[in-house]
């Protein structure tokens, strides 16, 4: 009996030794360990033996299921682990192979501007100072003295986003929401950032584009205070040679107001005026609902258009270059 049960083990490690699948050493399990396996099926006998003998033969079956279950344990872990080398070896990473290239990006003309104008500004005493996009008509029109139903609302078509909301059409509410957070004191910031207007888009308009407010509010500010940082500004942007001309204009904001234009020389000599932004004295009106004494104190206002002073300055022909991520377009921004 005893040599019966030990060829059975024998048997069974014989044939695992060559398997090389989970299936292979499943099915070799079932053949003598399973319901009906030849090591199981003997298992019964123990009834028919005599009582003394019963331990003895117990304890055989017994070792030889454990010395069976072991080799099934080993073959599987053996089978596993070839596995997960075959893998391994399938997955292996080439280091030689050239490696993902990552264009260098370069800073946006408009970040350039925008970036420049702040280092100028911040250096001339000026805070930067920053509005939502999406604003109410109380700070955008109201207190810019549009009052509903004001004519110049018109010469913003507007993007109404509820009935008092709406993208703002330009960065002047943030004088409105500046004044009322100065509480009254002095005032000196600019503020760039994006503004929207209901028009067409084509190479000279754009629904969104960008401006740079300027406010300055104090005692005993001057048109001529206006006209000094203007022209700082128009020569810092375009050249220490520039001239600029001051027409008389209309912003309800305002009083009195101007179109600033700069003096350009063309390539071939001659000179032309080109218009570059609007500013002007602040109106009373605006002063007093940001919370001033406009008898006590006044200011002065400018805004520029961002895109402007970037066509003019790189020459570019059409503006919705700045808006289509055309990375040739934008590489000839690099290290400006
Ligand atoms: N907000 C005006 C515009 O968008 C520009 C401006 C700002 C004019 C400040 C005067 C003073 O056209």
């Amino acid at each position: 009996m005893k040599e019966k049960i030990e060829a059975l083990v024998s048997q069974l490690e014989a044939e695992i030794k060559d398997t090389n699948s989970l299936d292979q050493i499943e099915a070799i399990r079932v053949k003598y360990l399973g319901k009906s396996g030849e090591l199981t099926q003997m298992m019964p006998l123990i009834k028919t033996l005599p009582n003394e003998e019963k331990p003895t033969f117990g304890k055989w079956i017994n070792d030889a299921k454990v010395a069976m279950e072991s080799m099934i344990t080993n073959a599987k872990n053996e089978v596993l682990a070839k596995e997960l080398d075959f893998k391994l070896a399938k997955e292996s990473i080439d280091v030689t192979l050239p490696g993902y290239q990552f264009k260098q990006a370069s800073i946006h003309p408009l970040s350039l501007v925008i970036e420049d104008l702040e280092d100028y500004f911040i250096g001339q005493g000026f805070n930067v100072a920053e509005g939502p996009e999406l604003e109410q008509d109380l700070y955008n029109f109201e207190m810019m003295n549009l009052a509903k139903g004001h004519p110049a609302r018109e010469m913003h078509d507007s993007f109404y986003v509820t009935e008092t909301e709406l993208m703002r059409t330009h960065t002047s509410p943030v004088q409105a929401r500046f004044m009322l957070q100065a509480a009254g004191n002095p005032i000196a910031i600019i503020s760039p950032g994006k503004t929207y207007r209901r028009d067409p888009d084509d190479a000279t308009h754009s629904h969104q584009f960008m401006q740079c407010e300027g406010l300055v509010v104090g005692e005993n500010i001057s048109f001529a205070n206006l006209k000094a940082v203007l022209l700082g500004m128009a020569r810092h942007l375009f050249g220490e040679a520039r001239e600029i001309r001051l027409r008389p204009s209309y912003f309800p904001f305002t009083e009195p107001s101007v179109e600033v234009d700069v003096m350009f020389t063309k390539k071939d000599g001659s000179k032309r005026w080109i218009e570059v932004l609007g500013a002007g004295m602040v109106h009373p009106n605006v002063l007093k609902m940001g919370g001033y004494n406009p008898e006590v104190m006044n200011g002065f206002a400018f805004g520029i258009g961002v895109e402007r002073i970037a066509i003019l300055k790189y020459g570019i022909d059409d503006i919705r270059n700045f808006y289509t991520n055309d990375r040739r377009f934008l590489n000839q921004f690099k290290g400006e």
